[in-house]
């Protein structure tokens, strides 16, 4: 076969070999194959000197002529390929927006948390301030001046924990240390009327201890919220329009409240406030044990012995205080059997609110 009969072959075969090439790397092993420095067209260009001189020209042509073609094919090839390639890529990384995110846990405060909190806006809404007191205290603050004194009966109803020191000295464990967890937020009182001058319009939210054991309307730890109001011709007729605006801005406008005679020890007349049921709307149902009411708080007007304590003059000054409870309050906001499903962390009931 004539040489440029040979070159064009060559040529032939390597258009063939480029169609064929399924991606670059194979592209790039014909292009060395046949246009690289040992390649069989390069080969032809190499040994020309033995190429016979009348056939020198028509071979030299046809080779850059075939070079040139080749060398277009394998141009053309690799754009189409690597155009292939790099579809191919985005494809295989694609995000598939269409797959269901992971959704973040978001978490919300606690309901006892949020009650105590709606509590404090309703009271900072009509001029109120909040103070906080100690979880530990002396049975001073704790019962003392609060008109309690040792041998006083209502201290059997809030037995306590009593903090002993290091040597767990005897008399502090038979309950006659005088420094213990609070059994009532009461406390603040004497303390922020010791501190302060009237005009005195306080809430005081904290926690408190008492040795009961839980049950649906117990627990051993839980939070109040304490109110005190200390100034010039306060009446009962105040205690109870405040305590009917707290009812109706917590529980809704329908709700009614009634006060009962009780006794306290640092407030007289004393009473325990009630609330129309939330369940049969004051019908009687098991809820309200068929009474149509239910109890919400404790409140009176404060003793003229707790004034003393304080070196408020009672001739001067009058005034009332309240004290409720938060885990109640939020039972009854949301009809709540029982006081312990707040603590038990199920978070499908918690989930609720
Ligand atoms: N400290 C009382 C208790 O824990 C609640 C209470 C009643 C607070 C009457 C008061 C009050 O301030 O005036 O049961």
């Amino acid at each position: 076969m004539a040489i440029v009969d040979e070159v064009r072959q060559v040529g032939a075969e390597a258009l063939a070999q480029i169609e064929a090439a399924g991606d670059t790397a194979a592209l790039d092993a014909v292009r060395v194959a046949v246009v690289g420095k040992s390649g069989t067209l390069t080969g032809y260009l190499r040994s020309m000197g033995q190429v016979p001189a009348e056939e020198r020209a028509e071979v030299g042509k046809t080779v850059n002529a075939v070079r040139e073609e080749v060398e277009a094919a394998l141009e053309a090839r690799k754009a189409t390929l690597a155009g292939a390639e790099l579809a191919a890529k985005i494809e295989a990384d694609a995000l598939d927006i269409t797959l269901p995110g992971r959704a973040q846990q978001v978490g919300t405060r606690h309901l006892i948390s949020r009650i105590t909190d709606e509590i404090a806006e309703i009271f900072l809404g009509i001029g109120y301030t909040v103070v906080s007191g100690t979880e530990i205290e002396t049975d001073y603050y704790n019962f003392e001046a609060l008109n309690t004194p040792a041998d006083h009966p209502a201290r059997g109803l809030q037995d306590t924990f009593y903090v002993v020191d290091r040597s767990g000295d005897v008399a502090a464990v038979k309950g006659e240390s005088d420094v213990l967890l609070r059994t009532q937020t009461s406390g603040v009182q004497a303390h922020v009327m010791e501190e302060q001058k009237p005009p005195i319009y306080i809430i005081a939210p904290g926690k408190v201890y008492r040795r009961d054991v839980a049950d649906p309307s117990h627990l051993p730890q839980f939070n109040q919220v304490e109110g005190l109001v200390v100034d010039k011709g306060i009446t009962f007729g105040d205690l109870k329009g405040t305590l009917e605006y707290f009812v109706k801005q917590m529980f809704g406008e329908d709700r009614k409240t009634r006060l009962r005679p009780h006794f306290f020890p640092f407030t007289e007349p004393s009473a325990e406030a009630d609330i129309s049921c939330g369940i049969c709307g004051g019908e009687g149902c098991r809820f309200c044990k068929g009474t149509g009411w239910v109890e919400v708080l404790g409140c009176g007007m404060v003793d003229p012995n707790v004034f003393a304590y304080a070196g408020i003059d009672p001739e001067v000054y009058s005034g009332f205080a309240f004290g409720m409870g938060v885990e109640r309050i939020a039972c009854l906001k949301y009809n709540v059997p029982d006081l312990r499903m707040l603590l038990e962390g199920d978070m499908r009931f918690l989930k609720q609110f």
